[in-house]
């Protein structure tokens, strides 16, 4: 599996240490954000990330600005992303399988390096349900995308 990972200047270190977690463990890691502590806009940080899955150069991203908010509201802004804020495992369990979310942020000012990595790695090797109600409300969601619903 291919993951993408992005952030703001808020979220450098924790960056890193989710990355290097995730080399470990084996995974294809590529990173779109920045390794700077200048100021990083994370409308941005979450734009390179959502138009690397657009594009499929990657199957699923991790964002992380200071609170995971912004960063979560700017990704949810392009077509196809569904992405999740959280600051525990089990939202990051229950939005692969019901929302079949493709993105997970949360805040470097919030969680701690080990939530992190217990985030991730949880959202990473949960699938999609394929429940029948939750591909309906799946599908609502992108209908909302073509102005349908
Ligand atoms: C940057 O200072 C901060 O506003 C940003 O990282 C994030 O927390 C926004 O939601």
């Amino acid at each position: 599996m291919k993951v993408g990972i992005s952030n703001d200047h808020a979220a450098v270190e924790l960056k890193m240490s989710v990355l290097q977690h995730l080399q470990e463990k084996g995974y294809d890691v590529i990173n779109y954000g920045t390794d700077s502590h200048e100021s990083y806009d994370y409308p941005v940080a979450g734009a390179r990330l959502a138009k690397a899955i657009q594009n499929k150069e990657v199957d699923l991203g991790i964002a992380i600005c200071g609170t995971g908010v912004g960063i979560s509201i700017a990704c949810n802004k392009h077509k196809g992303i569904r992405a999740c804020c959280c600051s525990e495992a089990t939202s990051a369990r229950l939005t692969r399988e019901h929302n079949d979310a493709n993105i997970i942020c949360f805040g470097a000012r919030v969680v701690s390096t080990e939530l992190a990595n217990d985030i991730v790695d949880t959202f990473l090797t949960t699938p999609f349900s394929n429940g029948e109600r939750h591909k309906k409300r799946v599908q609502m969601i992108k209908d909302i995308e073509e102005d349908e619903i």
